[in-house]
Parts: structure tokens; C-alpha cells; sequence
């Protein structure tokens, strides 16, 4: 094909993303054109439902019911997947799609995170195009900047804010001093929360996004098992103010290394830390979304900007596009397939730092004592304790501590001496300090 002819992309998904594909392609058209060195030209487009108004104009486009369909035109060298779903019908027409040997971007973070090396193999047996940026911090051109911009360097460390949803919440709960419940209610009622928020808050889209960073950051095979993944539905107001009281804020960090110098070791978590206020992460305010990269020759690298959203998600979906149209050949995660290393998984036990421990205690004598035995049995000593208030009487009072430096498995043999305690009233919330 002459590189002044348009790339023909099929759109599956006329959704926020999609729609926004279609809008942005309209108002930038000419401007794309020019950096991508031909026009990128929509061929068709598939959705659920032909009827819905989607506030914009898909007359000049072929409809196809079936968007598996897609994958089979003749006029179409990219399918753009952006339905959902890590399996089902998005996973088909991907498979389909490279292996008609199209070019395959999506903004699906499941479907990669749980099938993305399957469709590296498959796009490089086929010659063909994957990308994904979108899927990955919205429309933080991040994947780009860790497999092209840092290709040069040894990455150590990645760390982000990966869930605009969470750190809507924690955020609120600072700036209001409300619970978790009240202010997961009013994300919702302002479009910041889906109605069902599992992925969300529990981590989980987070670690979607981590196993994917991971993967390009490391050079290693994509590990979304391997991702230990906590959320913030425990994060109460009193942990927000004693975080605060101690020079931190609490954020949903999704945290990725490799340990060990010698068969290095893959560490993934994603769960509520806290942060001290001069990190940048602390700095990462609302439904924003930020990534931290530690290179060994470029020091640290902060990527910043919108995680979500139709006009940022599209931003992202249409670089992808530019890339193919211009010819980019850079692997979907860096290296090519066969040569990503299979990393065994660290133990979190070896990891050592400072923890926050909130222990929710009937109020009674000798309660604090408990604690603090079940501390000493365990090789844990103790920086600060404190008990919040004095509730009504005979109620639950909050008992918060920090512990000096100790390694994960000591904090969490303490936990378990405490395990049936009839004093606790509820597990522990146990947060690490980013140091
Ligand atoms: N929204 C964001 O800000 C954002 C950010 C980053 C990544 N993403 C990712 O982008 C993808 C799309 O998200 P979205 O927010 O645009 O979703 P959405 O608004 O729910 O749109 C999904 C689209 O897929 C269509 N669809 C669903 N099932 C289908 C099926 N079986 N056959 C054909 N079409 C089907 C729907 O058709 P109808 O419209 O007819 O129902 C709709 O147009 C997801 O993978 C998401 O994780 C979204």
C-alpha cells in the first residue's frame, strides 16, 4: 500500500471511547493526516445497538451488526476493539482480527492483562500491528514513553495512580472528612464511579494496568496472577486524619520491581499506602492518574494526566493509530514475544518497611497491651501508638500504630497471634508508608 494511501480502520464499540474515536478523527482529521503522513479513514463500525443516538454522524460509515464481520472486509487494515471484557466477544474479534493479519488496538486493560502475550504471539506470526495505549492511564501516552522513550534503561521501579475512581475517593475523603460509603454514593451521582465499582475499588483494574506496565518495564511475561491487589473499601475517615496527622496521605499505589540483582524476582502490588506529602504521587489529586518510572540512566521519569474519559482515552486510542499509519514496528511490549523472561514471583514476606496498622478494639483494659504483646511475640517494635477518641461508652474505639522497620512476614505473624482476638472487632486495615 502507498503510504499516502488512508488507513482503513474499523471501529468495534461506539461507546465513550468509540464515540470519541469518531469525534476526534472529525475535528483533527487534516492535522492527523499530516503528522501520521496519510489520512486515517473509518470504514466501518459495529455496536450493539444501529438505533442509539450517539451524538455523532456514522452515515459515511458501513454498518456491521456482527463485529466480528469486521475483521473479514477487505477495506479495513486496523480493527479498533473497543467493547470491553477480557474474554467474550472482544477476545474473538481480536484473535480474528490478527489472525486475518489486521492491526489490533484496543483500550481493553482486561483483555491484555489477562490474554496479552497470547495476542503478542499471534500479531508477531502475522506481521501485524498490536497496540494498546489507551488501556493503560488513559491518555498518558505512558506505554510509549516506558518501550520507546526509556527503551535505553534498566527499570527498577514503576509506581502509579492507576484508578481515577479511587483516587476520586480518597481524595474527597481528605478534602471532606466523610466515610468511604458516603463518598463512593456521590462519585457515582457525578459519573465518577460505575454503578457496579468492584474493579475499581478493589484494585483490580489497577493491577490490569500494573501487570501491563510490569511487563514492558521489566521485559518480563505478562504475570496479572502474579498481582497481589488489595482495594480501599476498609480506607476509613479516622485512617485518612491519622495519616494525615503523620505528614501523609493515603493513595491506592500500584507498585511493581524486580528484586534481586541475580534471577531477579517480579514484585506486583496494588493497595491503599501511605505517602508522604512531598512524593509526587501525594500530589495526585482526583480522578487523575500518574506513573512513576525509575530508569538507571535517566533517573526518575513522571508521566501525568487523564486515566479516563472519552476526549483523553480517544487521544490515546488515535496515537496508536498514527504509529501503524506511520509504521511504527516497536513489539507490543517492548521485546519481541519469545524474548520476554518468565520472572518467578518475590516473596512479600522479605519485603522490610514501615507499616500503619489500624486495629478497630472493644474498649476495654488490657486491650492495648494485646497489641503491643502480640508486636514484641513477632520481632515488631512499635514507633507510635494511638487511641483515636473515646467513643460512647462500652463502644469500639480505633487503636492506630506504626511500626519501625520490620520485614512483611514479621508484621503479619503479629496479625495472626491476634487472629480471634474477642477484643478485635474487625480485622486489622494494615497500609505500608511509602518511604
Ligand atoms: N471510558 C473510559 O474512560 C475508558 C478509559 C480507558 C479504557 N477504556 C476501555 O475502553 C473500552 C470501552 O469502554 P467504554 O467506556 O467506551 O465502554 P461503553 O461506553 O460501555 O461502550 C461499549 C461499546 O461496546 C458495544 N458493545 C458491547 N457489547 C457488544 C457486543 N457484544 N457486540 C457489539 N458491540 C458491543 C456497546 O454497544 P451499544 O452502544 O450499542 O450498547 C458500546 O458501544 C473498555 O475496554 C474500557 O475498559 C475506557
Amino acid at each position: 500500500m502507498a503510504k499516502s494511501e488512508p488507513l482503513r480502520i474499523a471501529l468495534a464499540g461506539l461507546g465513550t471511547v468509540g464515540a470519541g474515536v469518531v469525534r476526534l478523527l472529525a475535528a483533527n482529521g487534516g492535522l492527523i493526516a499530516a503528522r501520521a503522513g496519510r489520512p486515517i479513514a473509518i470504514s466501518a463500525v459495529s455496536a450493539r445497538s444501529r438505533r442509539r443516538d450517539r451524538g455523532v454522524d456514522l452515515t459515511p460509515f458501513a454498518w456491521e451488526d456482527d463485529m466480528a464481520a469486521l475483521a473479514r472486509r477487505g477495506d479495513v487494515d486496523v480493527v479498533v476493539e473497543l467493547v470491553g471484557g477480557a474474554d467474550g466477544p472482544a477476545l474473538a474479534l481480536a484473535r480474528r482480527a490478527l489472525g486475518a493479519g489486521k492491526g489490533l488496538v484496543t483500550a481493553n486493560k482486561a483483555m491484555i492483562a489477562h490474554h496479552g502475550m497470547e495476542l503478542a504471539r499471534l500479531a508477531d506470526e502475522a506481521g501485524a500491528a498490536l497496540r494498546f495505549e489507551a488501556a493503560v492511564a488513559g491518555g498518558i501516552p505512558v506505554l510509549k514513553g516506558l518501550a520507546e522513550g526509556a527503551a535505553a534503561n534498566r527499570v527498577r521501579a514503576i509506581d502509579g495512580i492507576l484508578n481515577g475512581t479511587s483516587n476520586f475517593i480518597l481524595t474527597r475523603m481528605e478534602q471532606t472528612g466523610a466515610e468511604f460509603a458516603a463518598v463512593l454514593a456521590e462519585a457515582q451521582g457525578r459519573g465518577y464511579a460505575e454503578a457496579d465499582p468492584a474493579f475499581d475499588i478493589e484494585g483490580v483494574d489497577a493491577a490490569h494496568k500494573l501487570a501491563i506496565l510490569a511487563a514492558i518495564g521489566f521485559g518480563t511475561c505478562l504475570d496479572f496472577p502474579g498481582v497481589e491487589a488489595r482495594g480501599i473499601g476498609a480506607v476509613r475517615a479516622a485512617d485518612i486524619a491519622r495519616a494525615a496527622a503523620l505528614g501523609y496521605v493515603v493513595r491506592l499505589v500500584a507498585h511493581a520491581e524486580l528484586v534481586g540483582p541475580e534471577e531477579p524476582r517480579l514484585f506486583q502490588r496494588v493497595a491503599p499506602c501511605l505517602v508522604p506529602r512531598g512524593h509526587p504521587l501525594a500530589a495526585v489529586k482526583g480522578a487523575t492518574n500518574a506513573v512513576a518510572i525509575e530508569g538507571d540512566f535517566v533517573g526518575r521519569l513522571l508521566f501525568e494526566g487523564a486515566g479516563a474519559g472519552d476526549g483523553p482515552t480517544a487521544s490515546a486510542v488515535v496515537a496508536d493509530l498514527v504509529d501503524i499509519a506511520r509504521g511504527g514496528r516497536t513489539p507490543p511490549f517492548g521485546l519481541p514475544p519469545a524474548l520476554l523472561r518468565r520472572a518467578a514471583r518475590a516473596d512479600p514476606g522479605e519485603r522490610r518497611g514501615r507499616s500503619y496498622i489500624r486495629f478497630t478494639v472493644a474498649d476495654r483494659p488490657g486491650v492495648l497491651a494485646q497489641l503491643t504483646a502480640a508486636m514484641r511475640d513477632a520481632g515488631v517494635s512499635i514507633e507510635s501508638l494511638v487511641q483515636e477518641g473515646r467513643p460512647e461508652e462500652g463502644g469500639e474505639v480505633l487503636v492506630t500504630m506504626v511500626t519501625h522497620e520490620a520485614p512483611e512476614r514479621a508484621v503479619s505473624h503479629a496479625l495472626t497471634l491476634l487472629e480471634g482476638a474477642p477484643d478485635l472487632a474487625e480485622p486489622p486495615l494494615v497500609m505500608r508508608l511509602v518511604d
